[in-house]
């Protein structure tokens, strides 16, 4: 279970978190609803790792992590753009985080595969990643992100840059991988049918605070 305990974080006069608490169990997909500047994206790098809090904890089982850097979190982040690396086809962007992780490179593009083949993306594999449409690169994304086996996943807005039949796809499919998966996850959103399509709960972030939507 992820675990936030009174975050503040403050630019300037502004508090973006002013003791804010929150805990997302285990399979579990919390949206994050709010105005633009409210804070979202700071408060999924805070729990990355990726931005410091000003104060306050976060916790993963029961453990601090607060003090702990994004590589030894386990963590993944998925933000809108999805940079792939557009030099490297689609296996080897899959396979990415697990050659980082210093599998062997024939291992981690078995994995990869596996992986791909889950998302329907198999004979993509060795496609260029700049050949693939925006729902495929999409998909292509979540695979590198899950492959890991995250124990957390932070989902900044993921299918803004699609159209609407698409992101309507994506929303069911990723929230099966999310749920069998059994990631903890917080998926920040500007869209109240997104929310309710894939989320458990919905929370708006506003003037530092979290309030319950549903
Ligand atoms: N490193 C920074 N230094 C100063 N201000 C920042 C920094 N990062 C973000 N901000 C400010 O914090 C506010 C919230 O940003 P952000 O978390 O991106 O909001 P959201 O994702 O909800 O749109 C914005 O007004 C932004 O200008
Ligand atoms: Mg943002």
């Amino acid at each position: 279970m992820l675990e936030l305990k009174n975050i503040s974080k403050r630019y300037e006069n502004r508090f973006l978190a002013d003791k804010l608490s929150i805990s997302v169990s285990r399979g579990e997909i919390v949206a994050l609803l709010g105005a633009s500047g409210a804070g979202k994206s700071t408060l999924l790098k805070i729990v990355a790792g990726l931005e410091p809090a000003d104060d306050g904890q976060v916790f993963f089982d029961q453990q601090d992590i607060t003090q702990l850097p994004p590589e030894k979190r386990h963590f993944a982040l998925m933000f809108q753009d999805f940079a792939l690396f557009p030099h490297l086809n689609v296996v080897d962007n899959v396979a990415f985080g697990l050659i980082e992780q210093k599998l062997p490179k024939k291992v981690a593009r078995e994995q990869a595969v596996a992986m791909l083949a889950r998302f329907n993306l198999a004979t993509h594999a060795t496609d260029k990643v700049t050949t693939l449409s925006g729902g495929e690169q999409q998909r292509v994304a979540l695979a590198r992100a899950l492959i890991t086996q995250p124990k957390v996943l932070l989902l900044d807005e993921p299918f803004s840059a699609l159209d609407a039949d698409l992101r309507q796809s994506l929303r069911e499919e990723f929230k099966q991988h999310i749920t069998n998966m059994g990631i903890s996850t917080i998926l920040v959103t500007h869209d109240e049918l997104e929310a309710r399509a894939m989320a458990n709960r919905c929370v708006r972030l506003s003037a530092g605070q979290l309030s319950v939507v549903w």
